[in-house]
């Protein structure tokens, strides 16, 4: 008997990862994030960019379970974690490096890193914890720093260490908040190294950040915030010609270097 076999369509075969719909965010009077939508697909990459205070680091808080959102769902891996805490997000796939690093000071940056490790996933052995976390010190440029203090690094260390103990959950979505942020040019394609390094490993990226080249280079789809709503949404070149982007970055500090 010959087999004929169903080729479903390219589309239908993407897995979402992650599914915003209809996110808020209230603070006071404020509505920092105003009823934002968006889909992430397996192994893509996604940039969030906008202006200062366009809500996208509280957009991230409302992914990772920081902050409950005032209104709208949230879907990781399929499964609905709008009520999930940030460590039942993190167990179920979720991981997250802050736009202000805070390591443990005084453990050493391999500690650190081993704490990722057996903070992701349940069943994680010490031992086991312990190599996995070598291997990401070798991969993040920190294999030399392992056994400093926190403390003593430098802000590019730190933000090295921030992605680091990250990655030690083994995440399947992972969300990064300006790890480029005051980096020399070098330096932040050295980062977009490691960030595609993730990407092929599997992972799903997404990551706010101010810094254009950066952007281009590494994004599949950017999503583009001002004022807490979503103004824009697609590819770098798309959205950049956008008037309404455009606008919204007229006159600020960082402009749209496009
Ligand atoms: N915990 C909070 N309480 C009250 N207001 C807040 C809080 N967090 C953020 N905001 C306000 O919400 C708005 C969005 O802030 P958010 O930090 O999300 O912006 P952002 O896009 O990350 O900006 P930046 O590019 O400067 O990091 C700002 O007006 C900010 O002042
Ligand atoms: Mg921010």
């Amino acid at each position: 008997m010959t087999a004929v076999s169903f080729q479903p369509s390219a589309v239908s075969q993407k897995e979402v990862v992650l599914r915003a719909e209809g996110l808020s965010k209230r603070f006071g009077g404020l509505l920092a994030v105003q009823n934002v939508t968006f889909t992430q697909y397996a192994g893509e990459i996604l940039a969030v960019i906008g202006p200062n205070g366009a809500g996208k680091t509280t957009l991230l808080n409302l992914l990772s379970g920081v902050y409950r959102p005032t209104s709208g769902r949230l879907h990781l891996l399929g499964r609905d974690v709008t009520g999930e805490s940030m460590e039942a997000r993190c167990h179920a796939g979720l991981g997250r490096a802050f736009q202000i690093v805070r390591p443990f000071p005084e453990m050493t940056v391999h500690e650190n890193v081993t704490v990722g490790a057996l903070f992701g996933k349940s069943g994680v052995t010490l031992p086991e914890a312990r190599e996995r976390a070598y291997d990401l010190l070798e991969r993040t440029g920190l294999a030399a720093h392992a056994d400093k203090a926190a403390h003593e690094l430098t802000l590019l260390q730190d933000k090295r260490l921030e992605v680091a103990r990250a990655l030690a959950t083994q995440p399947r979505v992972l969300l990064l908040d300006e790890v480029m942020a005051g980096l020399r040019p070098a330096e932040a394609q050295e980062a977009v190294a490691l960030v595609r390094s993730v990407q092929g490993s599997g992972v799903s990226v997404l990551f706010i950040e101010h810094i254009m080249p950066v952007v281009r280079d590494l994004a599949d789809r950017v999503v583009v915030m001002d004022q807490g709503q979503v103004i824009a949404e697609g590819t770098y070149r798309e959205v950049t010609a956008n008037p309404q982007v455009v606008a919204a970055y007229l006159g600020t500090e960082e402009g749209l270097q496009a």
